[in-house]
C-alpha cells in the first residue's frame, strides 16, 4: 500500500489517475450529449478543479466557453465559512453553464456559486464534480455529473490540496486513519 506525508499528516492511496480518467471520459461524453445543441459556459473553481477541469475540457467535442472564478472555503481539514470570492466578469445572462468543481462536501460552495449565477441571470446551472461526499452534503440541489462518490475522509491529489500542498499528486490519496 503506498501512503505520501504531507505535513503532519498520512496519506493511503484512494484513486489512481487512470480510474479518474475513465470518470472523466464518461462525465464529458454525457456532457456532450446533453449539451450538443447549446455553447455551454464552464466555470471553473479555483484552484482546486484546474486539474480536472483541463481535462475534462479536452475531452470535450461541444463548442464551449470558459471562465474561472476563486472561492475559498477550507481551512487545513475543516470546513470553514464560504469567503473571497473573485470573478464572475462576463456577462452570463441567458448562458446554459456548468461548474466544474474537484470535490464537493457540505455544498456550501456550490450553493454560493449558483446563487450568484442565477443572479446572474443565466439560463440554468448545473455542476460536474471530481469527487463527492454525500454523507456531508447538506443541499437540495441534485449534482448533475458526479466522478466518484466517496467517504466522508479528508482527500488529497488530483488538484485537491491539503494546506496548499499535494495539488500536483496525479493519484488521490485518502487521510490515514488509525
Ligand atoms: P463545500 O463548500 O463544503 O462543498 O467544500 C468544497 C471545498 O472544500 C472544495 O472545493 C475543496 O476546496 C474543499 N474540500 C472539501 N473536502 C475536501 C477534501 O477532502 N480535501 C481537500 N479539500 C476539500
Ligand atoms: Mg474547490
Amino acid at each position: 500500500m503506498s501512503t505520501i506525508t504531507i505535513e503532519d499528516k498520512t496519506f493511503v492511496k484512494y484513486i489512481s489517475d487512470e480510474e479518474i480518467d475513465k470518470q472523466v471520459q464518461r462525465i464529458a461524453r454525457q456532457i456532450n450529449e446533453d449539451y450538443k445543441d447549446d455553447i455551454p459556459i464552464l466555470i471553473f473553481t479555483l484552484n482546486g478543479a484546474i486539474v480536472f477541469a483541463a481535462e475534462l475540457l479536452k475531452k470535450l467535442t461541444i463548442q464551449c466557453r470558459i471562465s474561472c472564478i476563486r472561492v475559498a472555503s477550507y481551512d487545513g481539514t475543516k470546513n470553514s465559512s464560504v469567503k473571497n470570492i473573485i470573478g464572475l466578469v462576463e456577462d452570463l445572462e441567458n448562458q446554459r453553464v456548468i461548474v466544474i468543481d474537484d470535490i464537493v462536501d457540505t455544498g456550501n460552495t456550490y450553493e454560493v456559486v449558483r446563487n450568484m449565477l442565477y443572479e446572474a441571470k443565466v439560463k440554468d446551472v448545473r455542476i460536474a464534480a471530481m469527487t463527492f461526499k454525500p454523507e456531508a452534503y447538506k443541499k437540495p440541489f441534485p449534482l448533475d455529473y458526479v466522478g466518484f462518490e466517496i467517504p466522508n475522509k479528508f482527500i488529497v491529489g488530483h488538484g485537491l490540496d491539503y494546506n496548499g500542498l499535494g495539488r500536483n499528486l496525479p493519484d488521490i490519496y485518502q487521510l490515514k486513519t488509525e
